[in-house]
């Protein structure tokens, strides 16, 4: 069984599963770069006549799988959510809430892991074509909701994934973070975890530093800690547990 000894929390905790093995670039996980920024320029391009629902709901539409989170033929998303999985501690995960969930791929792979899984999605057609895909899938269910409108019963989460979210949310100001890092707390059931990645290649550009100012951001909320970070190429994980005030340890 694989055992990280990053974790700060007070038990060292075994992973759901192994990291899978590391790969090289070729030239179609070049066009898989390509084609994300693409869909980014794309987007950008609708927000300046029309508001981020319907952008995303466009580009949904217009363009297959924007972000090539399904294509078989890129293995960088792939590969990307099989090490996020192996990322998190081991133990029972029986709601789970994937925020931004887009087609629904991670949600998909983590059935093995969950009790019922939630994806939301500000974009609708998202929603309708992760629907789609998911059909046999019975652990799991989709709502379109934006992250900042979405409300449900309490605490209930053990798990929440939001994973290459953040980048959408514009102006990202720090009112903005506060407000979306306490609506996280607030939906997680205390000691459930929060799984936050974001694209990041070492600070060396203007988004990995942005990323590195987000994830700065949530670890300062008072009420998640940071048990475990982990740089890959080309994406940073953190993994935050919800605590009670007055327990807070920091990494
Ligand atoms: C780049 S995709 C990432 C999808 C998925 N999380 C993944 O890692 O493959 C970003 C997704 O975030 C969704 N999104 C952006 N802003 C959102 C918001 N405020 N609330 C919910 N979803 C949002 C978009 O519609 C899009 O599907």
């Amino acid at each position: 069984m694989h055992v990280k000894k990053q974790f700060a929390g007070l038990v060292e905790e075994s992973t759901l599963r192994k990291a899978p093995a590391s790969f090289f670039m070729t030239l179609r996980d070049i066009a898989f770069w390509v084609r994300s920024a693409r869909s980014d320029a794309a987007l950008a391009k609708l927000q300046a006549t029309m508001g981020l629902r319907e952008s995303l709901n466009q580009l949904y539409r217009s363009k297959c799988d924007p972000w090539g989170a399904t294509l078989r033929r890129f293995r960088y998303q792939r590969q990307k959510y099989e090490t996020l999985i192996s990322m998190l501690p081991r133990r029972q995960y029986d709601n789970v809430l994937d925020v931004g969930c887009g087609l629904g791929e991670f949600a998909r792979q983590f059935t093995p892991y969950a009790g019922q899984i939630l994806g939301i999605d500000i974009s609708s057609e998202a929603i309708e074509q992760a629907r789609q895909m998911s059909k046999g899938f019975t652990k799991v269910r989709y709502t379109q909701a934006d992250i900042y409108d979405f409300g449900a019963q309490g605490p209930c989460f053990d798990l929440i994934v939001l994973a290459d979210v953040l980048y959408y949310v514009v102006p990202l100001t720090d009112r903005m973070l506060k407000v979306l890092a306490e609506k996280i707390a607030g939906l997680l059931a205390p000691g459930g975890l929060l799984l936050l990645a974001n694209h990041y290649f070492f600070q060396v550009d203007q988004a990995s530093r942005q990323t590195r100012y987000i994830h700065d951001f949530f670890r300062r909320s008072s009420r998640l800690v940071s048990v475990a970070e982990y740089a890959r190429a080309f994406y940073l994980a953190t993994i935050m547990k919800r605590i009670e005030v007055s327990t807070t340890r920091r990494l």
